[in-house]
Formats: C-alpha cells, sequence, structure tokens
C-alpha cells in the first residue's frame, strides 16, 4: 500500500504554482465529444483523473494525443458509439458527464451509474430531471448502466430546485446542440461552470450568464474545434494557502485566480493569517496563532465545501471553539476520525463539527478517506509534532498534481513510499 511519510515541524517557505482545475478538467475532457473537429486543451493538471478520462474518450474511439505534460490534443470525429462501458468508467465519479456529452452528439447516451463516494450517496436525479426536460427517456438498465434515449433535443426552461454542480454542467452538455432556447435555473455558479461554458462557446456554442443563477443556452447545429486553456484550481491553490497557514510559513502561490479565491482568502484572515494579493499570485504568512472562527460551506460564491476538511484541519489548532458547518454533503466528516488519531478534539453530529483547539497534533499513522480528506491530513501532518504516515494515497493523487515535489519544494519533509514497484505508470502510454 503506497503511503506518503511527513515529518511536521518545518514553516513551508517560497513558492508554489497551481495547475490547472480538476473539476473544470473533467467536465471539459467530455465536452470535447460534442466538437466536430480537433480540441487542444492547455494547463491541464497532470492527475489521475484527467488521464483516465483521456483513456475513456480513446475507447469511444477518440483520437488522443499527448503534446505535453500539460497539453492533450483530442479529435473527437472516430467516435462511433454512444455507449460508454469501459471498466474505467464504473471507477470515475466524473465519467457521468459522459451522459451529457454522449446524448448531446448522438441524441442517445448508455454510461454505468456513476461509482459512490466516501462522504454520502451521490444521486443523479437532477441530472434526469434536466434530460427529460429536453426531450431524453431515462431508465436504468442492466448491470447499472443509465440509458438515455431522444428523438431530438428540444430546448425547455429547467429549474433545479437544489444547486447542482454536475446537473448544471450535464444540463449544459446535452443543451448546446438541442433546437430552441434552454434556461437552467438556480444553477450552479462554480469558476468551473464559467470555463466549460467559456470551452463551449469557443467551440462556437452559444452560452449566457453562466457564473450567475440562470444561464441561458441557445442550441446551434454544429460546434468546431478550439484551442483553450483550463482556468488555475481554485481548491489546489485554497490547500496550499492552508498548508502556509497551517506551518507558519511565508509561501507564494502563483497562477491563481483572486477573485475565485474570495471566500477562502476571507476566512483565513479571520483566522489570523495574513495574505497579500496580487494579479495572479498571493502571498501567504502567518506569524500570529490561529484564531477559531465558523465555517459553513455553501455552493459558490459561499466557502466551498471542497476545502471544508482543509480549513478543519486548521481549526483543530485554532484557539477557542469552533463550529464547521457542512452545507452540502450529508457526511463529509469521516476524516475527523483521523484527526483525532493526531490528538484534535473534535466532535460531530450529523452536518456539524465542533472543534475544540489543541495546542499541537501529534504525528500518527492514518488514512485518506477521500480526496480533500487526504489533503487535510497532509496540512495536519505538516504542522503535526513527529512523523505521519498517510495511506490510501491514491484518493490524493487522483486531485493533485505532483503534491510530494510541489510540497518539497517548499521545504516539507514529505516523502512517497512505495510497497509496490511505482504504478504511477501513465495510463496513455498503456
Ligand atoms: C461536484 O460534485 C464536485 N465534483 C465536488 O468536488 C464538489 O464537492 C461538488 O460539486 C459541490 O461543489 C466534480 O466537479 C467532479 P453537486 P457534484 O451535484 O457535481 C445533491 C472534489 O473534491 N444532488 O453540486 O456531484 C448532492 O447529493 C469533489 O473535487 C442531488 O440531490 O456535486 C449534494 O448534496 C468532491 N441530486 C448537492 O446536490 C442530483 O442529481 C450538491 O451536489 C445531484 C446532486
Amino acid at each position: 500500500m503506497d503511503k506518503f511519510v511527513i515529518t511536521g515541524g518545518n514553516p513551508l517557505k517560497g513558492e508554489i504554482r497551481i495547475g490547472g482545475a480538476k473539476n473544470a478538467a473533467v467536465a471539459i475532457i467530455p465536452a470535447v465529444i460534442l466538437a466536430g473537429d480537433v480540441c487542444r486543451l492547455e494547463n491541464l493538471p497532470n492527475i489521475s483523473d484527467v488521464s483516465v478520462l483521456a483513456k475513456i474518450l480513446q475507447e469511444l474511439g477518440a483520437t488522443v494525443t499527448r503534446i505535453s505534460k500539460s497539453t492533450l490534443e483530442i479529435d473527437p470525429r472516430p467516435i462511433n458509439t454512444y455507449i460508454a462501458r469501459h471498466e474505467l468508467v464504473k471507477n470515475m465519479r466524473a465519467s457521468y458527464y459522459l451522459y451529457g456529452a454522449l446524448l448531446g452528439r448522438f441524441n442517445k447516451a448508455r454510461v454505468p451509474m456513476p461509482g459512490g463516494c466516501f462522504f454520502g450517496i451521490r444521486p443523479i436525479d437532477l441530472h434526469l430531471k434536466g434530460f427529460e426536460a429536453l426531450g431524453a427517456t431515462t431508465k436504468i438498465v442492466e448491470n447499472g448502466m443509465v440509458s438515455l434515449d431522444a428523438e431530438k433535443l428540444v430546448g425547455n426552461h429547467i429549474y433545479l430546485d437544489i444547486v447542482s454542480v454536475g446537473a448544471t454542467i450535464n444540463i449544459m452538455l446535452a443543451a448546446v446542440r438541442a433546437e430552441g432556447v434552454t434556461v437552467i435555473e438556480n444553477a450552479a455558479r462554480e469558476p468551473h461552470i464559467v470555463d466549460l461554458a467559456n470551452f463551449l462557446n469557443s467551440m462556437g456554442a452559444d452560452i449566457m450568464g453562466a457564473g450567475t443563477g440562470v444561464i441561458k443556452i441557445r442550441g446551434v447545429k454544429d460546434l468546431h474545434g478550439t484551442t483553450y486553456s483550463i482556468i488555475p484550481d481554485q481548491i489546489e491553490a485554497g490547500t496550499y494557502m492552508a498548508a502556509a497557514a497551517a506551518t507558519g510559513g511565508d509561501v507564494m502561490i502563483t497562477n491563481v485566480t483572486p477573485k475565485h479565491l474570495e471566500s477562502i482568502t476571507a476566512r483565513l484572515r479571520q483566522m489570523g493569517v495574513t495574505i497579500e494579493e496580487f494579479d495572479d499570485r498571493l502571498r501567504v504568512t502567518r506569524t500570529e496563532p490561529l484564531k477559531a472562527c465558523n465555517i459553513k460551506t455553501m455552493p459558490h460564491p459561499g466557502f466551498p465545501t471542497d476545502m471544508q476538511p482543509q480549513a478543519a484541519a486548521l481549526l483543530a489548532v485554532a484557539k477557542g471553539i469552533s463550529i464547521v458547518t457542512e452545507g452540502v454533503w450529508d457526511n463529509r466528516f469521516q476524516y475527523c476520525d483521523e484527526l483525532r488519531k493526531m490528538g484534535a478534539s473534535v466532535s460531530v453530529d450529523g452536518k456539524i463539527a465542533v472543534f475544540q483547539g489543541v495546542d499541537k497534533l501529534m504525528g500518527a499513522p492514518v488514512r485518506a478517506t477521500d480526496l480533500r480528506a487526504g489533503a487535510a491530513m497532509i496540512i495536519a501532518a505538516l504542522m503535526a509534532d513527529g512523523v505521519t504516515e498517510i495511506e490510501q494515497i491514491f484518493h490524493i493523487e487522483r486531485g493533485y498534481e505532483d503534491i510530494v515535489e510541489k510540497l518539497r519544494g517548499a521545504g516539507a519533509q514529505i516523502r512517497r513510499v512505495s510497497d509496490e514497484p511505482t504504478r504511477g505508470a501513465n495510463l496513455m502510454s498503456s
């Protein structure tokens, strides 16, 4: 079992460069299926979610050429099936964007139900409601495949009673080539929604209002190829901001969009962290003890749920009582059991966790229960006394490119210990 071994106590110093946004990349790669020509995607993060999705498109028939570590050229024209059977699809949550992309291209799609997640069920009822509103029939067929069929897709007015990133994205993918106008009300407003809309518009789509709660999509007949650079990753940036704060360091975090980080910056400042903003970078320092504060996660522009575990790791050592309310997912506090192994004092009741700040965390053997929980364990380990071993690091490497190299470059004592020959081979090469 591969693991990270971290010796805490080193303040992070120097510069950390942020990569492309995972949650934009996992929407934009399937969106290429809708293009009528080659698409060149730049600033992609070098993570397994990207290489797995690229492999899935290859299995569908697309020609995928890796130009560099962060650039792919994808020609979707040879794709000749709307059935995504490949084993990889079942294991990857974000493969559910294949529904909207294949439906949008072929008026049909057959894709396995998405894998579960480690913090509660991940329903897709709003996705299916959106497809039905556009004229598709949806059913679950043999061995958990979702089957979508439409004579033709016709624009409609769709109200999402829960703000859903995935449903907003999937409806956009299905609607861009539908007949007429689609309006999505109560749409998600995350930066990666805007990035997908900008990508689709660069292919000739006609989407307005992305980033607001109302998105209007005027269907177009065809979409051409494009060259597009993915936005920087808001959550990767927030994670390293928290790591710099945790260790009392002084880190310049580069290749960021400060506007995307406003809610994270505000909370960290409330905890006593100093953050200087520049055009495309932030300087994060902390000299005072961390202060307790309350956090409630909300859809964008609220404090992002994907930063909840990382912020909680800081609150575990912040002076006083902090209340963390998870406003998006049913059960996203499993990592608290792991923090307790390091000496944290936290009690969890449903969607609320109450932290009583302790002076210090102690190194211990812990595990990553999901992607962001794993990031929280790294942050805790970086500031703990002694050595921490983190298992199940595949969760972390799914979404954080070169995390060991980036942290070592800033002075962290972290190494990756593999019990087997390195398995990080690029899926593209196999
Ligand atoms: C996306 O998940 C992200 N994943 C998640 O990030 C993120 O936590 C989430 O958005 C919220 O920002 C990707 O972008 C690949 P939702 P998604 O649909 O789209 C309920 C990470 O760490 N809901 O916005 O699956 C749902 O149960 C990951 O990068 C329905 O009830 O999230 C949840 O309570 C973890 N029915 C709420 O809506 C539906 O049909 C928000 O979910 C869909 C969602």
